[in-house]
């Protein structure tokens, strides 16, 4: 049957347009999958001192060119620690893996019970209910779980503008990953593998099997030997970890090549003298990226692109998956366990 939502109630269709009532009897033809979810949920909230507590909010309604997705998992990111401090009384987390439980006037190529990922930046993902613009949306891979779907979208989206925009990967490079066992890192080696790539990739020695399986040529351990020993002459490196690990790979750059940062800007002179091309990922928050998450989502289905689930945390112990992200040496993705079925792959 269909529930229709308390905003649908009688006075209200007064002035519903004729295609919202079309859209409404379609999913009743669809024999009730349409489902309204219900006026509130719980979703983790950020309190003054970036203190976390899961808290009764709000259920957001989809708005135009939106999806609402009922949440099975959220991705945890660097960038939600960092930027709690400045999103006090918001829901944090952005990567988000769920089903869809109803969409905003606007929506095509998508339905009610679709299992997606995407990006939820306005309304927070570590919540029951999130949103996604359909500028960032992509269906879930068949053959992942959604705690393993919730760990692709910022850290593969990183990754591929990394090096197929900022990095201009060509097939048959050589290219280094700094930090190739961490979120961006994993994915930026199966990402340059599948499209070429020869990969050397630097982690300690515990992650080099991890490294191995995700089709590393080469894992420098750097604790036990400096990088700049252990490789010369790379068409790209990708820097994760810090600005001295930047500054240090300038000098095992060929001429010609470039050193593409997430974590800060190199010298620029120090670039300009070894005549390498030192650059960011040219990515504005927000900016449409669903025909980017659909490659990602193809390569999964083809068996290229795997997520590990180095730790999953129910929505009252966010604040242990951000105390093990803030460590920095996470194995692939932390997420969140937002509601049952999270380690599904099927709804
Ligand atoms: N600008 C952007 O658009 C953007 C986007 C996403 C992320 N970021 C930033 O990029 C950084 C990485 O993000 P992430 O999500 O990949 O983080 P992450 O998953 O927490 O990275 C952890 C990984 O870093 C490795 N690591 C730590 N120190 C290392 C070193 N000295 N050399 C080599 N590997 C080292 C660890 O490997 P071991 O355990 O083996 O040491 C671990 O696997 C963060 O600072 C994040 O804020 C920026």
């Amino acid at each position: 049957m269909l529930h229709v939502p308390a905003a649908f109630s009688a006075g209200v269709y007064r002035g519903v347009s004729m295609r919202l009532i079309a859209f409404l009897a379609a999913f009743a033809a669809l024999g009730g999958t349409a489902r309204a979810a219900p006026d509130k949920m719980q979703a983790v909230e950020i309190g003054p001192g970036a203190t976390l507590s899961v808290q009764v909010r709000p259920v957001p309604r989809a708005g135009a060119g939106e999806v609402l997705v009922r949440v099975r998992a959220a991705g945890v990111n660097p960038v939600d620690w960092k930027a709690a401090p400045r999103r006090v009384g918001l829901v944090p987390g952005v990567d988000v893996a769920g089903v869809i439980d109803s969409l905003g006037e606007g929506v095509t190529g998508f339905k009610v019970g679709d299992a997606v990922l995407g990006f939820a930046r306005q309304s927070g993902s570590y919540a029951e209910y999130a949103l996604i613009p359909l500028t960032s949306l992509a269906r879930k891979p068949r053959s992942m779980t959604f705690e393993q779907a919730a760990g692709i979208p910022v850290a593969a989206e990183t990754a591929y503008r990394a090096l197929h925009e900022a990095g201009r990967l060509t097939r048959g490079q050589t290219v280094l990953v700094h930090g190739a066992a961490g979120g961006v890192g994993s994915a930026a080696v199966q990402i340059a593998k599948a499209a070429g790539a020869r990969v050397i990739g630097t982690a300690s020695a515990d992650n080099h099997e991890f490294l191995k399986s995700l089709g590393v040529d080469k894992a420098i351990d750097y604790r036990a030997q400096r990088f700049e020993d252990a490789v010369t002459q790379v068409d790209l490196v990708l820097n994760t970890v810090d600005a001295d690990t930047g500054a240090r790979s300038i000098g095992i750059i060929r001429a010609g090549g470039a050193l593409v940062s997430i974590v800060g800007p190199p010298n620029a002179a120090a670039c300009a003298a070894a005549r390498i091309r030192c650059v960011r990922p040219d990515r504005a928050a927000g900016a449409p990226n669903s025909e980017l998450l659909e490659k990602i989502v193809e390569l999964a289905d083809a068996g290229k692109f795997k997520v590990f689930v180095d730790g999953a945390y129910p929505m009252t112990d966010v604040a242990q998956a951000w105390e093990k992200s803030r460590g920095g040496h996470t194995r692939g993705k932390l997420v969140i366990q937002v509601s049952a079925g999270s380690a599904a792959k099927h709804q």
